[in-house]
Parts: structure tokens; sequence; C-alpha cells
């Protein structure tokens, strides 16, 4: 009973094996060795002629028997791998939803671009529209056409970028004003944003390039009392309702009376403290009446017509709602400033 003994000893190898298969490559492998055309049974049926006839069914019995209860086992060690690879499949597939989210980075608005915008419509919406000018501006409109005099010191070198004795890169946005008067008659309501040049040095507060928006309403019977309503309306809107507004007798060339506006301090309230150097308020823009010898330089008869104009900085306005100290941030575009926004 040779080859009997030599079946019982594949079974028991072959139960080992499948057992110990760790994927269904190798079960597949194991298969072909024991099972396959040239596998072990096979082998051992092979042998079968050298036993008597007798002996040759109850064999070939044997050898059925195994080969079925090997299948068997195949089949039920293929069931318990899949659950394995699957359950590991799942493990690795898992999705933490406690997981903070990742933060998707997504481009914006420059906090000047910002601030522009919001005043742009807070004008439009009390029926201004919005004009624009060249940087490269005129002496004659940057200057003369504003009445400011020849021996005035923002006409100096050291204050202007000269590009030749004609051109010059503008001081002020005032010039759109001269601008817009050529174009337009009567009634006349404009706001121009845009970017301003002086020689200054740079330091917290200064910088050669800043912005600045001019605005401009020229109509029959315009009064220094339209002028205070719209810039309280104005500074309500960008600072909050609570915010007062103080006009302090000034001296601008282009207006007659001129005034510079103030606000109650947006960090202290009024109390007074480091930023409005304890007076409890901070200056914002400058304004006035259009003297009547811009409006005739621009061709309109004074005694039709009155108007008033203001001017403010929106690097300072940008600082002073937003809290920034320093306005080279605004011109440094260092990201871990500008992601605040
Ligand atoms: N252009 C002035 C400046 O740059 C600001 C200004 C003041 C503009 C009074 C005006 C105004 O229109 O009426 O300092």
């Amino acid at each position: 009973m040779d080859l009997r003994e030599n079946l019982k000893k594949i079974e028991e190898e072959a139960e080992q094996l499948f057992s110990r298969a760790d994927s269904l490559e190798k079960l597949e492998e194991l298969r072909i060795v024991f099972l396959g055309k040239k596998g072990k049974i096979t082998d051992v049926l092979k042998q079968m002629g050298k036993m008597s006839p007798e002996e040759r069914p109850v064999l070939g019995q044997a050898a059925n028997q195994l080969k079925d209860k090997l299948n068997n086992l195949l089949s039920a060690r293929k069931n318990e791998l899949e659950e394995i690879l699957q359950a590991k499949k799942l493990e690795e597939e898992r999705i933490d939803i406690t997981l903070p989210g990742t933060e998707i980075i997504t481009g914006h608005l420059h906090p000047l671009t910002r601030i522009t915008k919001e005043i742009e419509d807070i004008f439009i919406g009390l029926g201004f529209t919005i004009e624009e000018g060249p940087e490269i501006e005129t002496e004659y409109n940057n200057f003369e056409a504003l009445n400011v005099p020849k021996y005035h010191p923002a006409r100096d070198l050291q204050d202007t970028f000269y590009i030749d004795d004609h051109y010059l890169l503008r001081t002020h946005t005032s010039p759109v004003q001269v601008r817009t008067m050529a174009r337009q008659k009567p009634p006349i309501r404009i706001i121009a944003p845009g970017r301003v040049y002086r020689s200054d040095d740079i330091d917290a507060s200064h910088s050669p390039v800043f912005y600045q928006a001019e605005g401009l309403v020229i109509d029959k019977d315009i009064s220094f009392a339209d002028l205070k309503g719209t810039i309280q309306l104005f500074v309500q809107s960008v600072f909050g309702e609570n915010t007062r507004t103080r006009f302090r007798p000034s001296y601008f060339p282009f207006t007659e009376p001129s005034a510079e506006v103030d606000i109650s301090c947006v960090i202290c309230g009024g109390e007074g403290c480091r930023l409005c150097s304890y007076t409890g308020w901070l200056e914002i823009l400058g304004s006035g009446m259009v003297h009547p010898r811009v409006l005739e330089m621009a061709g309109f008869d004074p005694e039709e017509y009155s108007g008033y104009a203001f001017g403010m900085g929106l690097d300072r306005i940008t600082m002073l709602k937003y809290g920034i100290n320093d306005i080279r941030l605004l011109y440094e575009n260092d990201q871990r400033f500008l992601h605040q926004f």
C-alpha cells in the first residue's frame, strides 16, 4: 500500500501549505502543484500500473476523494483569503472624517483694492460716476489749472517727480477734476480713485507711490452743507454708524473755503490713545468748495455754478479700517500679510 501512503503524505502536505498560502496567486500555484495535469496526485495515479487489478479501483477512489477534498480546501482558503484581503483594502481606504479639512487657497482682493471698490460703491449709490486719469500728467493739469501758484512748495523738485518741463507723475488725483470739467458740463458728480506719486522717503507712513480718491460735484446751488452731508454719510458707511466727523478750517489752493476732515478715532472712539496722539481725532481727507478761479479756468461761470471737492488717501483709510500700522505692508506683497484679508 505504498501509493496510498503517498496519498496520505500528499494530503498532509497540502493541508499545511494551503493554510499558509497568503495570496490568491500563491494558492493557484499550489493548486497546480497538487491537482494540475502534472501535479502530485496525477503522479501517483501514473504509478497505478504497478498495482494489482484489485487494488487499482481502491487507489483510484482514494485519489478522487483526495482531489475533492483538496478542491474543497482550496476554495475554503480562497474565500478566507478574499475576506482578509477585502478587510485590508477597506482599512487602507478608510477615511477619517474627524480630520480637519485642508484649506483651499484661493486668490483674493488686495486690501487696497477692497477699500477702493467699497468706496466706489458708496459713491455710486449717491449718484456719482467713476472717472480715471493718467498717472503721467501735464504740469498744467496737476498744478496750474488747480490754482496752485508757481512758487508753491508742492511744485518743488523735492516733492514732485518731473519727467521733463511739461510732464510729471501726478502728485494727487485732483487733475482728474480738471480733465472731467474739460469734457463735461454740470451737473458733475464724480469719484476718481488712482495711483499718485511723491518724492518722499519710505517709512511706516510714507511711500513714493500711494493711492487717493478724488471727489468732485458741480451744479447749481451746491453748498458746504452738501459737502458735509456727503462726507458724513461716506464716513459712517466705511467706519460705522457711530463714527463722528469734524471739519477743520484749512487751506488748499483749489478750494475756498477749505476744510480738513477728521473722524473720531477708530481705536478709542474719541477718548484719546496712541493712534490719535491723544486727540481723539484722525485726519482722513481734504475738502472744500471749488475755488471760483478753478471754475473759471474750466470755463464755468462761478456766478452760475458752485461745487465741492475732496481728496482722500486710500492707503490711510485702508490702514485705519484694518488696523495696519505700516504702509509698506501694502506694497511688499508678503503672502503672510495678504492672506489675512
Ligand atoms: N489734492 C489734495 C492732496 O493731495 C487733497 C485734496 C484736498 C483734494 C482738498 C481736494 C480738495 O479735492 O478739495 O493733499
